[in-house]
Protein backbone atom coordinates (compact mmCIF):
# COMPACT_ATOMS: atom_id res chain seq x y z
CA UNK A 1 0.00 0.00 0.00
CA UNK A 2 1.29 3.58 -0.87
CA UNK A 3 1.32 6.41 1.73
CA UNK A 4 -0.87 9.17 1.09
CA UNK A 5 -0.42 12.70 -0.44
CA UNK A 6 0.64 15.71 1.93
CA UNK A 7 -2.15 16.38 3.56
CA UNK A 8 -2.07 13.33 5.86
CA UNK A 9 1.20 14.23 8.25
CA UNK A 10 -0.73 14.79 10.99
CA UNK A 11 -0.58 13.56 14.59
CA UNK A 12 -2.56 10.72 16.01
CA UNK A 13 -3.20 10.00 19.68
CA UNK A 14 -3.97 6.63 21.19
CA UNK A 15 -4.65 5.37 24.47
CA UNK A 16 -4.04 2.18 25.47
CA UNK A 17 -6.23 -0.29 27.69
CA UNK A 18 -3.18 -1.76 29.67
CA UNK A 19 -3.13 -5.62 28.81
CA UNK A 20 -1.60 -7.12 26.72
CA UNK A 21 -4.19 -8.54 24.46
CA UNK A 22 -4.79 -4.47 23.92
CA UNK A 23 -2.00 -3.53 23.42
CA UNK A 24 -0.64 -5.74 20.89
CA UNK A 25 -3.23 -5.34 18.60
CA UNK A 26 -2.83 -1.37 19.78
CA UNK A 27 0.46 -1.03 18.75
CA UNK A 28 0.13 -3.12 15.92
CA UNK A 29 -2.29 -0.78 14.51
CA UNK A 30 -0.39 1.90 15.04
CA UNK A 31 2.84 0.36 13.54
CA UNK A 32 0.29 0.14 9.74
CA UNK A 33 -0.58 3.98 10.57
CA UNK A 34 3.19 4.95 10.73
CA UNK A 35 4.01 3.37 7.88
CA UNK A 36 1.31 5.46 6.24
CA UNK A 37 2.79 8.93 6.69
CA UNK A 38 0.79 9.75 10.17
CA UNK A 39 2.83 10.94 13.25
CA UNK A 40 1.82 8.46 16.37
CA UNK A 41 1.94 9.62 20.23
CA UNK A 42 0.30 6.32 22.28
CA UNK A 43 -0.53 7.63 26.01
CA UNK A 44 -0.78 4.93 28.17
CA UNK A 45 -1.56 4.67 32.31
CA UNK A 46 1.67 3.67 33.70
CA UNK A 47 0.67 0.06 34.45
CA UNK A 48 1.98 -2.69 32.25
CA UNK A 49 3.19 0.31 30.45
CA UNK A 50 4.33 -0.62 26.68
CA UNK A 51 8.31 -0.95 25.91
CA UNK A 52 9.17 2.39 24.16
CA UNK A 53 11.95 0.81 23.13
CA UNK A 54 10.35 -1.61 20.42
CA UNK A 55 8.56 1.78 18.97
CA UNK A 56 11.56 4.17 18.88
CA UNK A 57 9.11 5.93 15.92
CA UNK A 58 6.39 6.54 18.29
CA UNK A 59 5.92 8.78 21.15
CA UNK A 60 5.06 7.80 24.47
CA UNK A 61 3.57 9.42 27.00
CA UNK A 62 2.54 7.96 30.68
CA UNK A 63 -0.92 10.25 31.60
CA UNK A 64 -0.64 8.78 35.17
CA UNK A 65 1.89 8.20 37.89
CA UNK A 66 2.69 4.56 38.51
CA UNK A 67 -0.59 2.60 39.48
CA UNK A 68 -0.41 0.07 41.98
CA UNK A 69 -1.18 -3.73 41.42
CA UNK A 70 -3.65 -3.54 44.24
CA UNK A 71 -5.75 -1.05 42.15
CA UNK A 72 -5.94 -3.32 39.21
CA UNK A 73 -6.83 -7.14 39.33
CA UNK A 74 -6.37 -9.01 35.54
CA UNK A 75 -9.60 -10.70 34.73
CA UNK A 76 -11.81 -8.55 36.53
CA UNK A 77 -12.73 -6.83 33.45
CA UNK A 78 -15.50 -4.65 35.23
CA UNK A 79 -14.21 -3.61 38.29
CA UNK A 80 -10.11 -2.28 35.95
CA UNK A 81 -12.12 -0.27 33.23
CA UNK A 82 -14.10 1.65 35.80
CA UNK A 83 -10.78 2.43 37.52
CA UNK A 84 -8.91 2.86 34.33
CA UNK A 85 -11.20 5.53 33.01
CA UNK A 86 -11.92 7.38 36.67
CA UNK A 87 -8.20 7.39 37.14
CA UNK A 88 -7.32 8.69 33.18
CA UNK A 89 -9.62 11.04 32.63
CA UNK A 90 -8.37 13.96 34.03
CA UNK A 91 -4.70 13.51 33.57
CA UNK A 92 -5.54 12.66 29.95
CA UNK A 93 -7.29 15.70 29.28
CA UNK A 94 -4.47 17.97 31.01
CA UNK A 95 -1.88 16.14 28.56
CA UNK A 96 -4.20 16.65 25.23
CA UNK A 97 -4.28 20.60 26.43
CA UNK A 98 -0.66 20.52 26.61
CA UNK A 99 -0.31 19.04 23.20
CA UNK A 100 -2.85 20.76 21.64
CA UNK A 101 -1.11 24.23 23.40
CA UNK A 102 2.22 23.12 21.83
CA UNK A 103 1.11 21.81 18.45
CA UNK A 104 3.52 21.55 15.50
CA UNK A 105 1.86 23.45 12.24
CA UNK A 106 2.82 20.52 10.41
CA UNK A 107 1.86 18.31 12.76
CA UNK A 108 -1.30 19.06 14.13
CA UNK A 109 -3.36 16.02 16.22
CA UNK A 110 -6.12 14.73 13.83
CA UNK A 111 -8.04 12.56 16.56
CA UNK A 112 -8.00 10.24 19.05
CA UNK A 113 -7.76 6.82 18.37
CA UNK A 114 -9.24 4.56 21.52
CA UNK A 115 -9.71 1.11 23.37
CA UNK A 116 -13.23 1.34 23.65
CA UNK A 117 -12.61 -0.17 27.33
CA UNK A 118 -10.88 3.57 27.63
CA UNK A 119 -13.90 5.27 27.04
CA UNK A 120 -13.34 8.31 28.76
CA UNK A 121 -11.22 9.04 25.93
CA UNK A 122 -14.44 9.96 23.98
CA UNK A 123 -15.76 12.54 26.77
CA UNK A 124 -12.24 14.59 26.60
CA UNK A 125 -12.16 13.59 22.67
CA UNK A 126 -15.55 15.82 23.01
CA UNK A 127 -15.12 18.60 24.89
CA UNK A 128 -11.85 19.61 22.96
CA UNK A 129 -13.92 19.36 19.66
CA UNK A 130 -11.54 16.81 17.94
CA UNK A 131 -12.78 13.80 16.03
CA UNK A 132 -12.77 10.51 18.31
CA UNK A 133 -12.15 7.02 16.64
CA UNK A 134 -13.31 3.66 18.33
CA UNK A 135 -11.01 0.96 18.39
CA UNK A 136 -12.97 -2.78 19.19
CA UNK A 137 -9.87 -5.23 19.65
CA UNK A 138 -11.97 -8.35 20.21
CA UNK A 139 -15.12 -9.62 18.06
CA UNK A 140 -17.08 -7.27 16.31
CA UNK A 141 -20.09 -9.29 17.62
CA UNK A 142 -19.08 -7.87 20.81
CA UNK A 143 -20.36 -4.42 19.76
CA UNK A 144 -24.00 -5.79 19.54
CA UNK A 145 -23.31 -7.76 22.89
CA UNK A 146 -23.28 -4.14 24.44
CA UNK A 147 -25.94 -2.88 22.14
CA UNK A 148 -28.40 -5.45 22.63
CA UNK A 149 -27.85 -7.75 25.55
CA UNK A 150 -27.29 -4.50 28.01
CA UNK A 151 -29.82 -2.53 26.20
CA UNK A 152 -29.66 0.82 28.12
CA UNK A 153 -33.16 0.51 30.55
CA UNK A 154 -33.46 4.51 30.25
CA UNK A 155 -34.10 3.91 26.30
CA UNK A 156 -36.30 0.98 26.86
CA UNK A 157 -37.85 -1.88 29.07
CA UNK A 158 -34.59 -4.10 29.91
CA UNK A 159 -36.38 -7.37 28.42
CA UNK A 160 -38.48 -5.99 26.15
CA UNK A 161 -35.44 -4.09 24.25
CA UNK A 162 -33.46 -7.71 24.80
CA UNK A 163 -36.47 -9.71 22.92
CA UNK A 164 -36.73 -7.71 20.39
CA UNK A 165 -32.78 -7.33 18.95
CA UNK A 166 -32.75 -10.76 19.47
CA UNK A 167 -35.77 -11.82 17.54
CA UNK A 168 -33.78 -9.18 14.44
CA UNK A 169 -30.63 -10.98 14.80
CA UNK A 170 -30.55 -13.99 11.68
CA UNK A 171 -29.70 -17.40 12.50
CA UNK A 172 -26.28 -16.47 12.95
CA UNK A 173 -25.83 -14.19 15.16
CA UNK A 174 -29.02 -15.86 16.77
CA UNK A 175 -26.23 -18.87 17.19
CA UNK A 176 -23.60 -16.96 18.97
CA UNK A 177 -26.44 -16.93 21.97
CA UNK A 178 -25.59 -13.33 23.25
CA UNK A 179 -28.40 -13.92 25.47
CA UNK A 180 -26.66 -16.40 27.31
CA UNK A 181 -23.48 -14.74 27.44
CA UNK A 182 -25.16 -12.03 28.91
CA UNK A 183 -26.60 -14.70 32.18
CA UNK A 184 -22.96 -15.66 32.61
CA UNK A 185 -21.73 -11.99 32.67
CA UNK A 186 -24.97 -11.38 35.23
CA UNK A 187 -23.69 -13.53 37.92
CA UNK A 188 -20.11 -12.77 38.18
CA UNK A 189 -21.18 -9.04 38.46
CA UNK A 190 -24.35 -7.14 39.55
CA UNK A 191 -26.82 -6.07 37.15
CA UNK A 192 -26.76 -2.49 37.32
CA UNK A 193 -22.96 -2.40 37.21
CA UNK A 194 -23.02 -4.25 34.02
CA UNK A 195 -26.20 -2.02 32.82
CA UNK A 196 -24.08 1.63 33.74
CA UNK A 197 -20.91 -0.27 31.78
CA UNK A 198 -23.00 -0.75 28.82
CA UNK A 199 -24.71 2.41 28.73
CA UNK A 200 -20.79 4.45 29.07
CA UNK A 201 -19.40 2.12 26.23
CA UNK A 202 -22.43 2.00 23.32
CA UNK A 203 -22.69 6.29 24.44
CA UNK A 204 -18.91 6.65 23.70
CA UNK A 205 -19.33 4.42 20.12
CA UNK A 206 -22.61 6.90 19.02
CA UNK A 207 -20.08 9.97 19.36
CA UNK A 208 -17.53 8.17 17.94
CA UNK A 209 -16.39 9.22 14.23
CA UNK A 210 -15.33 6.38 13.35
CA UNK A 211 -15.38 2.25 14.11
CA UNK A 212 -12.03 0.17 13.71
CA UNK A 213 -12.07 -3.49 14.88
CA UNK A 214 -9.77 -5.82 14.63
CA UNK A 215 -11.83 -8.99 12.50
CA UNK A 216 -12.35 -9.95 8.79
CA UNK A 217 -15.64 -9.74 7.26
CA UNK A 218 -15.84 -13.17 5.98
CA UNK A 219 -15.84 -13.96 9.81
CA UNK A 220 -18.43 -11.71 10.95
CA UNK A 221 -20.22 -10.83 7.78
CA UNK A 222 -23.52 -10.38 9.74
CA UNK A 223 -22.55 -8.96 12.69
CA UNK A 224 -20.87 -5.99 10.96
CA UNK A 225 -23.97 -5.40 8.81
CA UNK A 226 -26.02 -5.57 11.83
CA UNK A 227 -23.18 -2.73 13.64
CA UNK A 228 -23.38 -0.52 10.64
CA UNK A 229 -27.46 -0.63 10.90
CA UNK A 230 -27.07 0.94 14.44
CA UNK A 231 -24.43 3.59 14.48
CA UNK A 232 -24.32 6.30 12.29
CA UNK A 233 -20.47 6.27 11.99
CA UNK A 234 -17.79 4.62 9.61
CA UNK A 235 -17.04 0.93 10.04
CA UNK A 236 -13.39 -0.12 9.56
CA UNK A 237 -13.26 -4.20 9.63
CA UNK A 238 -9.33 -4.29 8.92
CA UNK A 239 -8.24 -6.85 10.75
CA UNK A 240 -5.98 -9.25 11.65
CA UNK A 241 -3.87 -6.06 12.52
CA UNK A 242 -0.79 -9.10 13.66
CA UNK A 243 -0.54 -9.25 10.07
CA UNK A 244 -0.55 -5.75 9.54
CA UNK A 245 2.69 -5.07 11.63
CA UNK A 246 4.38 -8.64 11.81
CA UNK A 247 7.93 -7.93 12.78
CA UNK A 248 7.36 -6.46 15.83
CA UNK A 249 7.03 -7.45 19.07
CA UNK A 250 4.89 -5.98 21.92
CA UNK A 251 5.50 -8.71 24.81
CA UNK A 252 5.32 -7.25 28.48
CA UNK A 253 7.10 -10.55 29.47
CA UNK A 254 10.32 -11.81 27.41
CA UNK A 255 9.90 -14.17 25.27
CA UNK A 256 11.68 -17.75 25.41
CA UNK A 257 12.80 -18.57 21.91
CA UNK A 258 14.57 -21.73 22.93
CA UNK A 259 11.23 -23.61 22.09
CA UNK A 260 11.79 -22.82 18.65
CA UNK A 261 14.72 -25.17 18.29
CA UNK A 262 12.93 -27.96 20.17
CA UNK A 263 9.94 -27.20 17.58
CA UNK A 264 12.40 -27.84 14.68
CA UNK A 265 13.52 -30.92 16.20
CA UNK A 266 9.61 -32.51 15.99
CA UNK A 267 7.66 -33.80 13.42
CA UNK A 268 5.26 -31.99 11.00
CA UNK A 269 2.01 -30.97 12.73
CA UNK A 270 2.80 -33.30 15.33
CA UNK A 271 2.81 -30.75 18.68
CA UNK A 272 -0.11 -29.29 20.11
CA UNK A 273 0.90 -25.90 21.16
CA UNK A 274 -0.91 -24.72 24.91
CA UNK A 275 -1.66 -20.94 25.95
CA UNK A 276 -4.13 -19.38 28.07
CA UNK A 277 -2.78 -15.97 26.97
CA UNK A 278 -2.05 -13.56 29.48
CA UNK A 279 -4.54 -12.99 32.41
CA UNK A 280 -6.16 -16.19 32.74
CA UNK A 281 -5.64 -17.81 36.27
CA UNK A 282 -6.98 -21.33 37.67
CA UNK A 283 -6.55 -23.64 40.89
CA UNK A 284 -3.74 -26.15 41.23
CA UNK A 285 -6.40 -28.66 40.26
CA UNK A 286 -7.26 -27.22 37.31
CA UNK A 287 -3.65 -26.95 36.20
CA UNK A 288 -3.05 -30.66 37.22
CA UNK A 289 -5.67 -31.87 35.27
CA UNK A 290 -4.48 -30.05 32.54
CA UNK A 291 -0.52 -31.70 32.93
CA UNK A 292 -2.17 -35.11 32.91
CA UNK A 293 -4.48 -34.80 29.60
CA UNK A 294 -1.34 -33.59 28.35
CA UNK A 295 1.03 -36.21 29.16
CA UNK A 296 -1.65 -39.01 28.60
CA UNK A 297 -2.89 -38.10 24.80
CA UNK A 298 0.82 -39.27 24.22
CA UNK A 299 1.68 -36.68 21.72
CA UNK A 300 4.07 -34.07 21.57
CA UNK A 301 3.39 -30.85 23.52
CA UNK A 302 4.65 -27.33 23.88
CA UNK A 303 3.21 -25.73 27.05
CA UNK A 304 3.10 -21.53 28.33
CA UNK A 305 3.38 -21.70 31.92
CA UNK A 306 3.42 -18.54 32.70
CA UNK A 307 3.89 -16.94 35.90
CA UNK A 308 0.25 -16.13 37.51
CA UNK A 309 -0.93 -18.88 35.54
CA UNK A 310 -1.82 -21.15 39.04
CA UNK A 311 -3.53 -18.98 41.70
CA UNK A 312 -1.93 -18.52 44.73
CA UNK A 313 1.41 -20.90 43.89
CA UNK A 314 5.06 -20.50 42.21
CA UNK A 315 5.24 -21.42 38.53
CA UNK A 316 5.65 -25.39 38.20
CA UNK A 317 5.62 -26.19 41.91
CA UNK A 318 2.59 -27.76 41.89
CA UNK A 319 3.67 -30.19 38.69
CA UNK A 320 4.80 -33.57 40.43
CA UNK A 321 8.03 -35.02 39.40
CA UNK A 322 6.55 -37.70 37.59
CA UNK A 323 5.12 -35.09 35.35
CA UNK A 324 8.06 -33.49 34.59
CA UNK A 325 10.02 -36.15 33.61
CA UNK A 326 6.75 -37.06 30.75
CA UNK A 327 7.85 -33.36 30.03
CA UNK A 328 11.57 -34.05 29.17
CA UNK A 329 10.26 -37.37 27.12
CA UNK A 330 8.13 -35.10 24.92
CA UNK A 331 7.12 -31.80 26.07
CA UNK A 332 8.60 -28.07 26.26
CA UNK A 333 7.55 -25.89 29.13
CA UNK A 334 8.59 -21.78 28.69
CA UNK A 335 6.50 -19.23 30.57
CA UNK A 336 6.46 -17.11 27.61
CA UNK A 337 6.62 -17.79 23.90
CA UNK A 338 7.01 -15.90 20.74
CA UNK A 339 3.50 -17.05 19.93
CA UNK A 340 2.91 -15.68 16.45
CA UNK A 341 5.87 -17.61 15.06
CA UNK A 342 5.00 -20.70 16.71
CA UNK A 343 1.58 -20.97 15.64
CA UNK A 344 3.55 -20.13 12.00
CA UNK A 345 6.13 -23.29 12.72
CA UNK A 346 5.16 -26.68 10.73
CA UNK A 347 5.49 -28.64 13.62
CA UNK A 348 2.55 -27.23 15.12
CA UNK A 349 -0.92 -29.23 14.99
CA UNK A 350 -2.78 -27.68 16.90
CA UNK A 351 -3.64 -24.58 19.46
CA UNK A 352 -5.36 -25.74 22.79
CA UNK A 353 -6.31 -21.86 23.87
CA UNK A 354 -8.28 -19.94 25.98
CA UNK A 355 -9.80 -18.06 22.96
CA UNK A 356 -8.73 -14.53 23.46
CA UNK A 357 -9.64 -12.73 20.26
CA UNK A 358 -6.11 -12.03 19.39
CA UNK A 359 -5.20 -16.03 20.02
CA UNK A 360 -8.00 -16.90 17.94
CA UNK A 361 -7.21 -14.54 14.82
CA UNK A 362 -3.92 -16.24 15.23
CA UNK A 363 -4.48 -19.45 14.81
CA UNK A 364 -6.68 -18.95 12.10
CA UNK A 365 -4.08 -17.08 9.92
CA UNK A 366 -1.97 -20.15 10.62
CA UNK A 367 -4.50 -22.67 9.52
CA UNK A 368 -4.18 -24.31 13.35
CA UNK A 369 -7.35 -26.13 14.39
CA UNK A 370 -8.17 -24.94 18.13
CA UNK A 371 -8.99 -26.86 20.91
CA UNK A 372 -11.09 -24.17 23.18
CA UNK A 373 -11.46 -23.79 26.92
CA UNK A 374 -12.73 -20.74 27.47
CA UNK A 375 -12.61 -18.97 31.36
CA UNK A 376 -14.37 -15.45 30.69
CA UNK A 377 -15.86 -12.58 29.14
CA UNK A 378 -15.51 -12.20 25.27
CA UNK A 379 -13.98 -16.05 25.07
CA UNK A 380 -17.35 -17.71 25.34
CA UNK A 381 -18.59 -15.55 22.41
CA UNK A 382 -15.08 -16.63 20.49
CA UNK A 383 -15.80 -20.33 21.33
CA UNK A 384 -19.30 -20.25 19.68
CA UNK A 385 -17.65 -18.52 16.63
CA UNK A 386 -14.79 -21.53 16.05
CA UNK A 387 -16.29 -24.44 17.23
CA UNK A 388 -20.21 -23.81 16.10
CA UNK A 389 -20.17 -21.64 13.53
CA UNK A 390 -16.82 -21.57 11.50
CA UNK A 391 -15.74 -24.75 12.62
CA UNK A 392 -12.40 -24.68 12.86
CA UNK A 393 -11.88 -25.98 16.69
CA UNK A 394 -13.63 -28.29 19.07
CA UNK A 395 -14.67 -27.21 22.65
CA UNK A 396 -13.62 -28.94 25.54
CA UNK A 397 -16.22 -28.92 27.90
CA UNK A 398 -14.33 -29.82 31.29
CA UNK A 399 -11.35 -29.78 32.77
CA UNK A 400 -10.64 -33.56 33.38
CA UNK A 401 -7.93 -35.30 32.26
CA UNK A 402 -9.37 -38.23 30.56
CA UNK A 403 -12.02 -35.70 28.83
CA UNK A 404 -8.85 -33.96 27.69
CA UNK A 405 -7.12 -36.48 26.32
CA UNK A 406 -9.80 -37.92 24.10
CA UNK A 407 -10.06 -33.71 22.97
CA UNK A 408 -6.55 -33.83 21.88
CA UNK A 409 -6.33 -37.12 20.13
CA UNK A 410 -9.59 -36.19 18.24
CA UNK A 411 -8.00 -32.59 17.65
CA UNK A 412 -4.81 -33.65 16.48
CA UNK A 413 -4.65 -37.21 14.96
CA UNK A 414 -8.46 -39.29 15.07
CA UNK A 415 -10.57 -39.62 12.10
CA UNK A 416 -13.30 -37.71 13.49
CA UNK A 417 -11.42 -34.70 13.80
CA UNK A 418 -10.01 -34.52 10.32
CA UNK A 419 -13.23 -32.11 9.21
CA UNK A 420 -11.84 -29.59 11.38
CA UNK A 421 -8.31 -29.67 10.48
CA UNK A 422 -9.45 -29.34 6.43
CA UNK A 423 -11.91 -26.51 7.63
CA UNK A 424 -8.52 -24.46 9.39
CA UNK A 425 -6.77 -25.11 6.22
CA UNK A 426 -9.28 -23.28 4.52
CA UNK A 427 -10.05 -20.47 6.84
CA UNK A 428 -6.15 -19.27 6.75
CA UNK A 429 -6.57 -19.13 3.15
CA UNK A 430 -9.67 -17.23 3.28
CA UNK A 431 -7.75 -14.70 5.20
CA UNK A 432 -5.33 -14.35 3.20
CA UNK A 433 -7.15 -13.16 0.37
CA UNK A 434 -8.52 -10.82 2.71
CA UNK A 435 -5.02 -9.47 2.77
CA UNK A 436 -4.07 -9.29 -0.21
CA UNK A 437 -4.56 -6.14 -3.04
CA UNK A 438 -8.53 -5.75 -3.82
CA UNK A 439 -9.21 -7.93 -0.40
CA UNK A 440 -11.91 -6.76 2.08
CA UNK A 441 -9.39 -5.50 5.23
CA UNK A 442 -6.82 -4.13 1.97
CA UNK A 443 -9.34 -2.24 0.84
CA UNK A 444 -10.58 -1.24 4.26
CA UNK A 445 -7.58 -0.36 5.47
CA UNK A 446 -6.96 2.19 2.63
CA UNK A 447 -10.56 3.75 2.96
CA UNK A 448 -9.25 4.29 6.49
CA UNK A 449 -6.19 5.58 5.63
CA UNK A 450 -8.38 8.64 3.78
CA UNK A 451 -10.74 8.58 6.09
CA UNK A 452 -8.67 10.08 8.73
CA UNK A 453 -6.65 11.74 6.23
CA UNK A 454 -9.81 13.79 5.60
CA UNK A 455 -10.17 15.11 9.34
C1 LIG B 1 -7.57 -10.46 26.86
C2 LIG B 1 -8.82 -11.29 27.11
O1 LIG B 1 -8.58 -12.33 28.04
C3 LIG B 1 -9.38 -11.82 25.81
O2 LIG B 1 -10.54 -12.57 26.06
C4 LIG B 1 -9.70 -10.66 24.91
O3 LIG B 1 -10.22 -11.16 23.70
C5 LIG B 1 -8.46 -9.83 24.70
O4 LIG B 1 -7.92 -9.42 25.95
P1 LIG B 1 -5.62 -12.42 26.60
O5 LIG B 1 -6.31 -13.27 27.57
O6 LIG B 1 -4.24 -12.06 26.90
O7 LIG B 1 -6.48 -11.11 26.24
O8 LIG B 1 -5.65 -13.27 25.22
P2 LIG B 1 -5.41 -12.94 23.70
O9 LIG B 1 -6.45 -12.03 23.16
O10 LIG B 1 -5.29 -14.23 23.03
O11 LIG B 1 -4.02 -12.15 23.65
C6 LIG B 1 -2.81 -12.73 24.07
C7 LIG B 1 -1.70 -12.16 23.23
O12 LIG B 1 -0.47 -12.52 23.85
C8 LIG B 1 -1.65 -12.74 21.82
O13 LIG B 1 -1.36 -11.72 20.89
C9 LIG B 1 -0.53 -13.76 21.85
O14 LIG B 1 0.19 -13.90 20.65
C10 LIG B 1 0.38 -13.17 22.91
N1 LIG B 1 1.12 -14.25 23.60
C11 LIG B 1 0.48 -15.18 24.36
C12 LIG B 1 2.49 -14.28 23.43
O15 LIG B 1 3.07 -13.46 22.71
N2 LIG B 1 3.17 -15.28 24.07
C13 LIG B 1 2.59 -16.21 24.85
O16 LIG B 1 3.32 -17.06 25.40
C14 LIG B 1 1.19 -16.16 25.01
Amino acid sequence: MEKLGEAKASRLVFVVYPFQGHINPMLQLATFLHSKGFSITITHPQFNSPNPSYHPEFTFIPVTNNLSESKLLPGDLLGDIKVLNKICQLPFELCMNKMLEKEDRDNPISCVIYDVLMHCAQTVANRLKLPGIALRTSAAATILSYFAVFPNPLEKGFGSLLDSMAEEFSTELQSLKLKELHASIKTEYPPDAVLELRAIITSAIKDSSAIIINTMSYLEREALTKIQDIFNASIFPVGPFHKLAPTVSNSLLQEDRSCISWLDKQAPKSVLYVSFGSIVSMTEDELLEVAWGLANSELPFLWVLRPGLVRGSDLLEPLPEIFKKRVEERGCIVEWAPQQDLLAHSAVGGFWTHCGWNSTLESICEGVPMLCRPFFGDQFLNVRYVCHLWRVGLELEELEREKIVKAIRKLMVDGEGEEVRQRAVEFKEKAKLCQIEGGSSYCSLNDLAEHISSY
